[in-house]
């Protein structure tokens, strides 16, 4: 069998269901709804519940999943979370979903990664690598992230961008050939400060903005190269949803219409590395057909991370 090869059986999302409007931060903030949507593209965020964090993201954005595809849980041996909103800094996210998965008297391998909103790019890389080597035959990967837990709320400029949400994949090995998939995943330190947590989100926006339209269009063409395809050969993108002006210049570079990108960040706004997996199931649960997705996000580290899969 290919190593390569990897299958999304399945997906699943949580989000919050409590929402703040930009009128909710015009309420205490010198902002409002005007210059929030020109500027970004969000109306509405998701917020997480008193008693909620992003372990409870998590762990239903996968029984979600498990549930859409009744798949058998016992079949897990391998959870990734990727995440920055861990409220502690052990035991991980992931082991905790084994624990209320009731996965504890199994052989599973359980951790999180750092790489903010190309987070759960990069795990499905981990993921699918590990599925490769044939020591893991079900993976379950989460982005989870209880934004809301780390900002500002004196700072205008962060603070309205960011949401609560989780969204979670099982992938399985196959012997399929159509089901190839490609990763250009990378970083380039960010030791100025740019874009920190430390211990609530610092940015500078223009320079992440600058940082975004940059290494976007320039990671979509390397992971093409990679797969040795062109956008012809792709039904949809999935892009990281920080500001839907970054995702018009990445279509503009590229001459696509905005129409080949999904987009919800009107309803969600930045859920980190919740994003593309949020987006992965909305889509999933209109179209069961697989397609051939191409993923592209950025984020603080910096990071990014562009994937070519069947969904
Ligand atoms: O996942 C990665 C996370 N981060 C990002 O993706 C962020 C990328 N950057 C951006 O999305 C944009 O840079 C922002 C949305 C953060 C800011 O938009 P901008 O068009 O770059 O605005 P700006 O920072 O250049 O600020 C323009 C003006 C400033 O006022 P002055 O100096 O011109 O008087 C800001 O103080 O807008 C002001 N401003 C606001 N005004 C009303 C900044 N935030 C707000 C606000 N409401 N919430």
């Amino acid at each position: 069998m290919n190593k390569n090869y990897i299958k999304l059986v399945t997906t699943g999302r949580y989000v919050p269901e409590k929402v703040m409007t930009n009128d909710d931060f015009a309420a205490f903030l010198d902002t409002n709804d005007e210059w929030i949507t020109t500027r970004t593209g969000i109306k509405r965020r998701h917020v997480a519940a008193d008693d909620e964090s992003a372990i409870d993201l998590a762990y239903k954005a996968a029984l979600n999943a498990i549930d859409n595809a009744k798949y058998d849980v016992n079949k897990i041996d391998l959870i990734v979370v990727a995440t920055i909103t861990n409220p502690m800094k052990s035991p991980s996210i992931a082991n905790l979903v084994q624990a209320k998965l009731g996965l504890n008297e199994h052989h599973v391998m359980t951790f999180d990664i750092n790489a903010a909103c190309s987070g759960f790019v990069y795990a499905l890389e981990i993921a699918s690598s590990m599925i490769g080597s044939g020591n893991y035959k079900s993976a379950l990967v989460i982005g989870a992230e209880e934004m809301t837990s780390i900002l500002d709320y004196k700072d205008r400029g962060t603070c309205i961008l960011f949401g609560d949400g989780a969204g979670a994949a099982i992938l399985e090995p196959t012997d399929d050939p159509n089901y190839q998939v490609h990763f250009y995943n990378g970083s380039r330190g960010d030791d100025t400060g740019i874009l920190w947590i430390d211990p609530l989100v610092k940015m500078d926006g223009r320079e992440v903005y600058k940082f975004a339209t940059d290494i976007m269009p320039k990671a979509i063409d390397q992971v093409l190269k990679k797969a040795n395809l062109t956008l012809e050969d792709i039904d949809l993108i999935i892009p990281h949803q920080a500001n839907i002006r970054i995702i018009q210049s990445v279509a503009k570079d590229m001459n696509l219409p905005i129409e080949r990108f999904l987009v919800n960040i009107d309803e969600y706004g930045n859920t980190s590395s919740a994003s593309i997996p949020i987006l992965l199931d909305e889509f999933k649960q209109k179209n069961k057909a697989p397609k051939r997705a191409l993923m592209i996000g950025f984020g603080g580290g910096f990071t990014w991370g562009a994937a070519i899969l069947m969904v």
